[in-house]
């Protein structure tokens, strides 16, 4: 087979490109390591930026978004018991975010490519990438006891953390900076209505919690743990209760428990990989980044990472400027170590850290009581939370 763009990964970030490249007449394919169901039955991200809002309207794929999505103009923070307002629609010039699941985009995205008729593989083993450094690379995956080689223009690397594109690039080429957190957030779906309106951040002696949602049907709280923790060691009622032992008396009092359709525990990790090509090859996404969830960046990062690919691309194949696909690696790094930044002080703010020393944690309440008692530090906040300019 041969096209312009193959594309590895077919989580939102390899979809979204592989959709927009396809109605600007680029010829891709998707190769997917996961059956359908697989990618859809993971619960990840709920929160988007007007940014990524935008970008899927222009892949045609905003309609159910724009007719089921929340649009939240705050949230809360709540420490000492005390809950604050945190008014993105004031301190953002007007801006808020979208509450939309990734499941549910992600199924949206499916549903495009295949009334597009775009090329997807599900199921694809053991894909290999080939002469990036050349002008004619190729990726070879197996179907079954075949192996089928795809030979394209350029190759996209959206296959998350653990795929198999960023490790394609030489080690003397690849720089890695990481940062690992001490803890992990155990998360919980249930079919019962949201504690609040909107999401609610609680700093806790006990730990981090989140109170999120999915819909006005559909919650989704997360509680800090140990990373040696597993989802099993957790009932549902042990989570409930320990949940609530974390939240504002008000708010603990409101809170409506019901079964867990559910239950995960993700690490949490600060990652960046430089450059984000080689040769022919263009990272973008998880693949090349990740943030700890905390400030709801890692999905709004990647879109940006698709929009400057995909202009560059289409610039590309139009006129042959080939100057978007140059610049790509250092445009997409800038806004990425913004994200990065971010989500790490969201995440120092607002975790207990087991090993820290008791000077630190006067530092993260008097971070905290600046937050409250400064509009420029509001203002800040919202800038990042709604998301930066791409
Ligand atoms: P992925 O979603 O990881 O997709 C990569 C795809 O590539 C997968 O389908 C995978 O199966 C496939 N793949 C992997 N290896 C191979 C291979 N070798 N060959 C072929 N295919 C392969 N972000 C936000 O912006 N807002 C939030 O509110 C938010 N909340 C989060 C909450 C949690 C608990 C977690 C864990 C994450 C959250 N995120 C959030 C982050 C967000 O989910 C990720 O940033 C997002 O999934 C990145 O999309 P991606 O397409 O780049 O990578
Ligand atoms: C969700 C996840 C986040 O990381 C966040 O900051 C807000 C919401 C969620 O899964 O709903």
């Amino acid at each position: 087979m041969r096209v312009q763009v193959c594309i590895i990964g077919g989580g939102p970030s390899g979809l979204l490109l592989s959709q927009l490249l396809h109605l600007q007449g680029i010829d891709t394919v998707v190769l997917e390591k996961y059956s359908r169901d697989h990618v859809l039955g993971r619960i990840r991200a709920g929160v988007l930026e007007r940014g990524f809002a935008e970008l899927m309207r222009e892949a045609q794929c905003g309609e159910r978004m724009d007719r089921e999505g929340e649009i939240h103009n705050g949230f809360h923070i709540a420490h000492d018991g005390v809950l604050h307002h945190v008014d993105l629609h004031k301190y953002s010039h007007g801006n808020s975010v979208t509450v939309y699941g990734q499941t549910e985009l992600t199924r949206d995205l499916y549903e495009a490519r295949d009334r597009l008729g775009g090329k997807l593989v599900h199921n694809a083993a053991d894909v290999s990438l080939h002469d990036l450094a050349s002008d004619a690379p190729h990726v070879t995956y197996r179907d079954g006891g075949r192996e089928v080689r795809i030979d394209c223009d350029y190759v996209v690397g959206a296959d998350g953390f653990h795929g198999v594109s960023r490790k394609s690039i030489p080690k003397d080429v690849l720089r890695e900076y990481e940062k690992v957190y001490p803890f992990g957030w155990l998360g919980v779906l249930s079919r019962t209505k949201p504690v609040s309106p909107e999401l609610i951040y609680v700093k806790h002696d006990r730990g981090f919690a989140l109170c999120s949602m999915r819909s006005q049907v559909l919650s989704r709280y997360y509680i800090q743990v140990p990373l040696t923790d597993k989802p099993d060691d957790w009932s549902d009622e042990a989570f409930w209760s320990e949940l609530r032992r974390r939240m504002p008396l008000e708010v603990a009092a409101r809170l409506i428990t019901g079964p867990s359709i559910e239950k995960s525990i993700a690490p949490l990790r600060s990652f960046v990989a430089e450059p984000m090509s080689y040769g022919r090859l263009f990272l973008a996404g998880d693949a090349a980044h990740i943030v700890p969830p905390t400030g709801a960046r890692g999905l709004n990062t990647a879109a940006s990472d698709v929009y400057y690919l995909y202009h560059a691309m289409v610039a590309r194949y139009r006129t042959g400027d080939g100057s978007g696909l140059n610049a790509y690696s250092q445009k997409a790094l800038a806004r990425v170590w913004k994200a990065q930044r971010f989500s790490w002080w969201m995440t120092m703010l607002l975790h207990r850290f087991p090993d820290r020393i008791e000077y630190e944690d006067r530092l993260q309440q008097t971070e905290m009581s600046y937050l409250f008692s400064s509009e420029t530090a509001l203002r800040l906040l919202a800038e990042n939370y709604v998301g930066l300019p791409f």
